[in-house]
């Protein structure tokens, strides 16, 4: 088993196969693009949305194939909502979309639907999308399809420190047992490991306010492909490059 490799239909040829050893455990991506994607069209940006909900299933697959455990989307953000009504209305029935199609196929493939970001603030129908995926995988044991939908890591960060203080002034921790675990485990994450590899998409090389504190050690992979034409080939090649990186998490590399 040792040195095994997968090897994949390459649609190009000179593709390298990935090694089994070192397939990151959790990957997370910041999936951007979709309105310049519409934009080279000349079609509206919710044409891209849609078209970048299309690669979620693609990446979903390759990922669940490959054996990642943990597969975070950045979605939507906290500051998201500052777009125009009409594009935050169509994005918030995406995950309807998504798993009113998609959900049979989640179950059949083991995936558990999973969400971190603030669900109160969805609307309705929204909001009874995603638990009703979460209910319906709560039981599968393959990957984690983990949706940062309204997400923001400094909102999360206040309201861990709230939930800390809390949880000090009623006595169930001590004030000198809040250490960078304990954050960690506050945090809407707390039940994951951190990302091993963070993918943006569309040429942005920043990180938008997407888990600042997860992130402290991953490793970061940019790339100029837009969302909607992020295909499989592009997943690998991450994951590659990903495989040639030595993590030193401030030690010395053996
Ligand atoms: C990412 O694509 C999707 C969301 C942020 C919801 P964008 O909509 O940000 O696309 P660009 O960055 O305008 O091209
Ligand atoms: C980050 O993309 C959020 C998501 C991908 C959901 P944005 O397009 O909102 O980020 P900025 O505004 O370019 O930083
Ligand atoms: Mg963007």
């Amino acid at each position: 088993m040792a040195n095994k490799q997968w090897f994949w239909q390459p649609k190009h040829t000179g593709e390298a196969a990935i090694s089994e050893e070192n397939v990151p455990v959790h990957i997370a991506i910041i999936m951007d693009g979709n309105g310049r994607w519409a934009k080279k069209r000349a079609l509206p940006r919710i044409a891209g949305h849609n078209e970048g909900m299309k690669t979620v299933r693609k990446i979903t697959r390759s990922a669940n194939r490959i054996g990642v455990k943990v597969l975070t989307l950045y979605a939507f953000s906290t500051e998201n909502w500052k777009r125009p009504k009409l594009e935050v209305d169509f994005l918030m029935k995406l995950p309807e979309e998504f798993l009113s199609t998609f959900l049979p196929e989640l179950i059949e493939e083991n995936v558990r639907v999973e969400m971190i970001g603030d669900i109160e603030q969805l609307p309705a129908h929204t909001k009874k999308a995603v638990q009703n995926a979460i209910e319906k995988t709560a039981g599968n044991t393959g990957l984690v399809l983990n949706f940062a939908l309204n997400y923001g890591s400094r909102s999360e960060i206040v309201h861990a420190v709230q939930s800390i203080m809390k949880d000090v002034e009623a006595g169930k921790l001590a004030d000198q047992d809040v250490t960078d675990e304990t954050i960690s485990s506050y945090l809407m994450t707390g039940h994951l490991p951190e990302p091993d590899l963070l993918i943006r998409t569309s040429g942005e090389h920043r990180l938008s306010n997407f888990m600042l504190w997860q992130l402290a050690y991953t490793e970061f992979f940019f790339t100029d492909v837009l969302w909607p034409d992020f295909s499989e080939e592009h997943l690998f090649e991450a994951v590659k490059a990903f495989q040639k990186r030595s993590r030193r998490f401030g030690g010395l590399s053996q």
